[in-house]
């Protein structure tokens, strides 16, 4: 048995093949039943004729309809006019499951698809987006690997926020009210005092009512931490990372991008290092762009899709004011009222892909800036620990995954780059 893609080769020609999968498409004309084949790898298609098949097979093939699943053997040829260059004649076959209706089909309703979505993800484009997607998440740990990080694990199930608490799911645990994990920050913080640089990948859940394209209730989110590092330092691992994925995708999935129609050289064009611009900078610049923001505002989906939509490369925007993020935030020591931060921004009108920075690493200061927003240090108080013992400069970063890929992937929604999103208004299937 082979995979359908192994077999796409002259190599192959004028030899019996096998392969087995499920129907993608199915048409007879005249006396000859032509039958797209798909399965992980790629599609072929497939010729039924009674000039090579009993009666029965023929009435039992061209009778399939999309989606049934069977093996089928046959000697491959070359042809032009065949969907991938090549073709089999169908010799034998074996049905495993013959469908009535595939309820997918073309032009069905959003919301028919999200329920659906256990049925549509087998489409051609869904898994060329599922494939970039595994090449992420595994470039995102072989870059770190090779740069002498350790992959760490952090609990799901937390008793503190780290990016306030108008966004935490609550969670009854025994009586007891927790939260589901905003970040794994703090607790990536507890390890770079053994290994001093970690990363790890961990959904991150965020009740964010925020109905935006780019928003998931729960997401995947990369996390590094490191220590002695500051907020160059960061950013200049970050944007390797960024690259060194772009490149991945470009090397393994060349053909995937291709089925989801993405502009290949969009990514080929992307390069290091990334422009750096102060927030206070953008927000001058912003106004070339026709906008109106001005110094303290944040930037959210439509600000940030509003500038980068006129870029074509990534940027980091640092320094942004302190009222703007939260408290474990380093501020600048110079700049007072400004913190050692950045967020990337992704191109296209993409926006934030990522945010990281320094971390505030003095005791006195960390516990004066929880409480001037409200928090009690006794519920940090693990948090609040490092600062005390053998406390070291450091930073870190959190990168959207889901976002990352749909940015590489071009997708106009979040959605489409998550087998099973988690929104305001779904939770299944
Ligand atoms: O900017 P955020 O909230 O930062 C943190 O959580 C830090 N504690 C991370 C760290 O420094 N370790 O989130 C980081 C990234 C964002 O840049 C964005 O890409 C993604 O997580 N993100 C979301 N992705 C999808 N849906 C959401 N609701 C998201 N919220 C944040």
């Amino acid at each position: 048995m082979e995979h359908i893609k192994e077999i796409l080769s002259d190599n192959f020609i004028g030899k019996t093949v096998s392969i087995r999968g499920w129907v993608y498409r199915i048409r007879t004309s005249g006396k000859i039943t032509f039958i797209v084949m798909r399965d992980a790898s790629a599609i072929i298609q497939c010729t039924a004729s009674s000039d090579n098949l009993t009666e029965d097979a023929m009435s039992e093939l061209s009778s399939l309809t999309v989606e049934s699943s069977l093996e089928l053997s046959g000697k491959l040829r070359k042809d032009p006019r065949a969907i991938t260059g090549y073709e089999i004649s169908i010799s034998s076959c074996k049905i495993y499951e013959r469908n009535e209706n595939f309820p997918i089909a073309r032009d069905l309703g959003e919301e028919f698809l999200l329920d659906n979505r256990h049925l549509w993800l087998r489409s051609r484009e869904f898994t060329a987006v599922l494939k970039i997607r595994s090449t992420v998440f595994k470039a995102f740990s072989d870059f770190f690997y090779s740069n002498d990080y350790y992959q760490v694990q952090a609990p799901m199930f937390v008793s503190t926020a780290t990016e306030g608490g108008a966004s935490l799911f609550n969670v009854d645990y025994f009586g007891e009210k927790v939260n589901l994990t905003q970040s794994s920050q703090f607790y990536l913080e507890t390890m770079i005092f053994s290994l001093e640089k970690v990363f790890t990948i961990a959904p991150s859940f965020r009740a964010e009512k925020s109905r935006t394209r780019r928003h998931l209730t729960e997401y995947w989110h990369a996390e590094g931490e490191v220590a002695w590092y500051n907020n160059e330092d960061m950013m200049a691992d970050e944007e390797k990372m960024i690259k060194f994925i772009i490149d991945a995708v470009l090397k393994n999935n060349e053909e995937d991008l291709k089925i989801i129609n993405r502009d290949i050289n969009k990514l080929k064009n992307i390069k290091i290092p990334f422009e750096r611009i102060k927030y206070r900078d953008l927000i001058e610049k912003s106004k070339e762009f026709g906008m109106n923001l001005k110094y303290g505002d944040d930037l959210g989906a439509d600000e940030e899709y509003g500038i980068m939509i006129h870029f074509d490369n990534p940027i980091f925007v640092t320094d942004y004011p302190e009222s703007l993020k939260t408290f474990y935030h380093r501020p600048d020591p110079d700049n007072p009222g400004e913190i050692l931060c950045h967020d990337l921004l992704a191109p296209e009108g993409y926006g934030e892909v990522l945010g990281g920075g320094e971390r505030i690493f003095d005791l006195n200061e960390l516990l004066d800036r929880i409480k001037k927003n409200n928090l009690n240090p006794e519920d940090y108080y693990w948090y609040v620990d490092l600062r005390r013992y053998g406390s070291i400069p450091h930073s870190g970063f959190g990168l959207g995954l889901d976002r990352l890929v749909m940015w590489i992937c071009g997708s106009a929604n979040i959605r489409e780059t998550i087998p099973y999103p988690r929104t305001i208004r779904r939770v299944k299937p």
